[in-house]
This record gives C-alpha cells, structure tokens and sequence, in this order.
C-alpha cells in the first residue's frame, strides 16, 4: 500500500535521527556529553505532580472537552494578563498535545494546496514539515548572524505574493536563542496591517529570557492582536516534555474552526493533566520554580558563551532566550554535518547540525545549554582541546 502524497516531502526528525546515533555509541560504550535535545535537565516541579495526583484521586479522568475545561482555558488568560500584558478570553483558549501540535492545528486548519506560508530560516523544523502535509508553499525569511538574528523586513516584503497565508514568527527562536525586538516586531505589523495575513507566533520560550530581555508578542502589537494565533505549551519553562501539553490562543474570529478541527485531532487532553496544568499555571508565582530554571540556565550560558568566544576556530552570538547557543563553526573549515560528526567521534560531545533547522544554519551548530553545570564544563574542556587540534 502507497502512503498518502501529503506525506511524499515528509522526513524523520533529523534531531531525533542524530540522537538515535548517539544512544548507539553510548550502548557500545563510549562517554557521551549530550547537547541534542531541547529538553531541561530539570524534573517537573513538585506542586504540578502532586497537582495532577490530586486530579487523578479527585476523578478527573473522564472526557474533557475539545479545548479543555474553563478553569484551565481561564489560568492561560490569566497567565497572558499578569505576565504579557494581553487580554484574552477563556473562548480564546484550545488545549493541545504539546507546542508540537499546537502547530499542526494552527497550518492544517488555515492552509490549503498551493496558499503559501513564510517560515523563519533557520526555525524548529516542524513547520516546514507541517507546511508539506498541507501542499502549501514554503517561502523562508532569514535570520542571519550578521543581522543579530532579527528579521531583515525589505526581504520579507520581498517574500509577500497574494498568496500568502501566514508568516510564522519564533521569538525566542530554537535553534538560535535569539529574541526579536519590538521594533522589529513592529516593522513586520507595518508591513502586513492591510493584508489578509496569519501571525502563527510560536512562544514556547517567552519565559526563557535573559539580560533583562522580555519577549514581546506580535498580539502586543495592537494592529497585530486580531491576526496572530499564538502557540505556546509547558514543556519548556515547565520541564514538561513528557506529558505533552500546550495549548493555542486565538482571535475570536478565527477560534470556530480551530475548536472545531481540534474535536477530530485528539478530542481533548486527559482531563488530569489539564487540572494539573490549571495548577502549574495559577500558583508558579508562590514556588518561583520558572525563576529558578531560568536563572539556572542563564548562569550556564554565560559561562557557555565566555568560553566559546575564547576559542579560535568558533564563536557565537549572546542568545538573550531559550536555552540554546548557535555556534559559528565556519573557521574550522568544515561543513556542519562534517564537523558534529568529527566532535562526537573524536571527543565524545554530541550536538546538532545547523543545517537541520533550514539553509541558513549552515556553518553553525546547536548547543542546547539545557544540561548539568558538570557537562557542560566538561564539554568546555574538550571543545578547548578540539579547538588546539584545529591549529
Ligand atoms: C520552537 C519550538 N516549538 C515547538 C516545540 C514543540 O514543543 P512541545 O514539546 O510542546 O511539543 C519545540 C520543541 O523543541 C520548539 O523548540
């Protein structure tokens, strides 16, 4: 039997492919420092586990509905209001499996063959992949090392057609750790104001700032607020990877279809974890548990950063979000496939190709910071010493 043709352009994570290798190297023995996964070394705080223990004994385990109860859809809303200054109503609110599906809701639900979607250059792949399900056209904006990763606005108006359906906007981006400005968010509301366009506006890192840095919302930008569909979820600041929970606000106009197309892709989450959620959400303020991740991660990646601009042969941008490091290998000489190959066999440090994240991350690599303090120094040692070889 033939697969379906959406799925012809489809390819396995590269990510996931490239930690399979390692766990395969690992399990022949050898001493592996993983940089792979953008997963926090953190366990899921404690009041989130015993929330949803609670949930369970208390018999929340029958149907939820499609975009979870109103207590959850309600502590998302509060959540927008205390922490980024936007108003939105429970009705606005749709639980989905993960940031990851919250993506797959957004493009299913709005693009058609042949409409065409603007995508970050490099980005977290799964847009371009869930773009090709739908047959649209992917067009790419880069965001360049030389440009401090923000969006280069005559380049994205060069990629307007009236084709255009949606433009993805990832701030903090993955893999790059970088935070887009409010000018520059500013600059892309000008553009598209009297346009019929999507803002699909992925932020799952926007708690994951640094130097004092806030990540701003195209909705914070007012002609902006009734056009962006925002996809964030509790995997990152939560360290939540494994219970798979996002969820995706959006204009009033827009919530019919999504509500309506979420009923037939997973017909609602598992009605504990969305009290659990609902929880994690309302008391994080009282443990201060994103705080301490977050202040743990920057500590990391200032150490990250002050010893990778001490080599020769790499270097790399302060990131102001997520917790990623996009290192600049271009000296070595090597292609960035060439190079993560050359690192983890020769000195046991697993990273991931640039070039997995789109064209433009060609020359560079991703660190993701999210591991001990230990491995990450260690790590340090060996990329000193990797880099002596270098000459
Ligand atoms: C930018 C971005 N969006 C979405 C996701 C998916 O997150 P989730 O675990 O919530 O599905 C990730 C995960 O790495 C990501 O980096």
């Amino acid at each position: 039997m033939k697969k379906a043709h959406r799925l012809d352009n489809i390819t396995f994570s590269r990510i996931r492919m490239q930690s399979k290798l390692v766990d395969q190297m690992e399990a022949e023995g050898k001493d592996m420092i993983r940089f792979t996964w953008g997963e926090p070394d953190f366990m899921t705080p404690d009041y989130i586990k015993e929330a949803a223990k609670k949930a369970i004994d208390d018999n929340f385990t029958k149907y939820s509905d499609y975009c979870g109860p109103l207590n959850f859809r309600k502590a998302v809303c509060d959540k927008y209001e205390r922490e980024n200054g936007l108003r939105f109503e429970p009705d606005q609110v749709i639980s989905t499996v993960g940031a990851a599906q919250a993506a797959y809701l957004v493009l299913t639900t709005f693009l058609d063959p042949g409409d065409e979607i603007i995508i970050p250059n490099p980005v977290f792949n799964i847009y371009k992949m869930i773009a090709g399900i739908c047959g649209a056209v992917v067009r790419e904006y880069a965001l360049k090392e030389e440009n401090e990763f923000q969006i280069d606005i005559e380049e994205l108006e060069g990629l307007l057609t009236k084709k255009t359906k949606m433009i993805v906007i990832c701030s903090p981006n993955n893999p790059l750790g970088s935070v887009l400005t409010r000018e520059n968010m500013e600059a892309v509301a000008e553009l598209v104001k009297d346009r019929d366009i999507l803002i699909c506006s992925d932020e799952i890192y926007e708690r994951l700032t640094y130097d004092g840095v806030q990540a701003v919302s195209p909705a914070n930008i007012p002609s902006l607020y009734e056009k962006t569909i925002i996809i964030n979820g509790f995997s990152k600041a939560f360290a939540m990877t494994g219970w798979r929970f996002g969820y995706v606000i959006t204009p009033k106009h827009l919530w019919e279809p999504l509500y309506l197309h979420a009923g037939f892709q997973v017909s609602g989450l598992p009605s504990f974890i969305l009290e659990a959620g609902a929880v994690a959400l309302n008391d994080e303020a009282k443990y201060g548990t994103v705080e301490k991740m977050r202040a743990s991660f920057d500590e990391r990646r200032k150490y990250l950063v002050k010893e990778i601009n001490a080599m020769k042969h790499f270097s790399c941008l302060t990131p102001k979000g997520a917790f990623y490091v996009f290192m600049n290998i271009k000296k070595t000489g090597m292609t960035s496939d060439e190079f993560v190959d050359w690192l983890v066999q020769n000195y046991g440090v697993a990273v991931i190709t640039g070039n997995c994240f789109g064209s433009e991350g060609e020359g560079f690599v991703r660190i993701s910071y999210a591991s001990s303090m230990e491995d990450i120094q260690k790590s340090c040692r060996l990329l000193h010493e990797a880099d002596q070889a270098l000459g």
